[in-house]
């Protein structure tokens, strides 16, 4: 039989699109990169913004439409929010499967293919239980960051945790993705060794917040540093309110780290970043990348801003404006705040109109394109992959 499968968002969930693939391939099937011959076709979804979760909803139903003999299934962090909604929303769906079930999605797949009443059943009173479960550890190590098929042979990205304890107002993934779990060192360290030995140099170590890995991100960098045959390090994602000197000299006294951190501000106003529940205030966050360029040589700083928060005023929205024209960032990934159903912002009217969103989102993406033209942003050209 042979598998489709599309990944929306974020590099979390390329890396599990990846091990799905690799869990099929291991039990015979094909996987096809596109979903016409596809017996099964699966979206690894996100559901970080309304955008995105909209997005797959509807390419899935145009799928629905154009082909009707197939099991199809959404998976993932959307899968994970609208649970049995998305059966209302998409009629021929056959599996709903959460982010901390991904492991068993094989299992489930051959239970609809041999369910009596072919491939079109609607399925699913299992999958709809099971992907609510937590997740369980398989000899400790994570069941669905375990290394297996890889896409390619140069670069590779190993997860180092799963979850997020953060609870910013605004944001889903401790809903989705559950709880903060670091993986155990030994499993990373054998996992990447393991790529090292096939001949995969670049690594991009993966997680919510990179620097509450327990029990050390720091001494986990240093280690990593010391394998043989990896030539390049990068990670993502950083928290503000984690990162420190210790991180930026880490970076800065290995020739292997990438010099370039992901330093997400979200908002320059104090009074915004207070509503996000952020954990830090725009002084504060000025004196870290003050220190990180200080340290760190030829540093390529990004980040992600969100416009349109709940109450954000015109003020606020300066404050966040004239932050970014001081800063210079590298990269600025520019969002227009959307609601998402369960966070604590959701209960906050999303009160700024849809107009005004775009005109601050035009604002800030016209200044990042203008400073990444005039080459204003930094001294040296990073290589990281973003
Ligand atoms: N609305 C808009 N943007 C969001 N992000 C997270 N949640 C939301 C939301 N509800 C953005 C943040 C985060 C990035 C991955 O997505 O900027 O850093
Ligand atoms: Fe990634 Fe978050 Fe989107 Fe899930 S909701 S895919 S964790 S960005």
């Amino acid at each position: 039989m042979k598998v489709y499968i599309r990944t929306f968002g974020c590099q979390m969930n390329e890396r599990d699109s990846e091990f799905i693939a690799g869990l099929f391939m291991e039990k015979g099937y094909e996987l096809i990169d596109s979903p016409e011959e596809a017996d099964i076709v699966l979206f690894n979804t996100c559901s970080v913004r309304e955008h995105a979760e909209e997005r797959a909803i509807s390419n899935m139903g145009h799928l629905m439409k154009q082909y009707k003999n197939k099991i199809y299934g959404m998976v993932g962090c959307a899968a994970q929010a609208l649970k049995g909604k998305l059966f209302e929303r998409l009629p021929k769906l056959g599996l709903v499967c959460g982010t901390g079930e991904i492991a068993k999605l094989p299992e489930l797949v051959e239970k609809i293919v041999d369910s009596s009443g072919g491939l079109n059943l609607r399925y699913l009173e299992e999958a709809r239980k099971s992907k609510i479960l937590a997740c369980e550890n398989i000899d400790g190590d994570i069941p669905e960051l375990r290394s297996r098929y890889r896409e390619n042979n140069k670069r590779a990205y190993v997860s180092i945790m799963r979850g997020c304890d953060n609870f910013c107002s605004y944001c889903i993934v401790p809903y989705v993705r559950g709880r903060e779990r670091s993986r155990k060192i030994e499993y990373i360290l054998n996992e990447i060794k393991g790529l090292g030995k096939r001949g995969i140099k670049d690594i991009t170590l993966l997680g919510q917040n990179v620097n509450s890995y327990r029990p050390d991100f720091v001494n986990l960098l240093g280690e990593i540093n010391k394998i043989q045959g990896v030539e390049k390090i990068n990670f993502l994602t950083s928290h503000p309110k984690d990162a420190n000197i210790e991180l930026f000299k880490a970076i800065q006294d290995s020739d292997k780290i990438i010099k370039h951190l992901h330093l997400p501000l979200q908002s320059g106003s104090d009074r915004i970043l207070k509503l996000m529940n952020r954990g830090y205030t725009r002084e504060k966050y000025l004196n870290l990348i003050g220190e990180a360029r200080n340290i760190i040589q030829g540093l390529h700083l990004t980040t992600d801003i969100i416009v349109g928060f709940p109450t954000e005023t015109e003020e606020d929205f300066n404050d966040t404006l004239n932050l970014m024209k001081d800063t210079k960032f590298g990269m600025a990934y520019i969002f227009k705040y959307s609601p998402r159903t369960g966070t604590e912002a959701a209960k906050l009217a999303d009160d700024v109109p849809a107009d005004v969103k775009g005109k601050r989102h035009k604002i800030l993406l016209d200044l990042q394109r203008e400073i990444h033209k005039r080459k204003i942003y930094e001294k040296t050209r990073c290589h990281c992959v973003n």
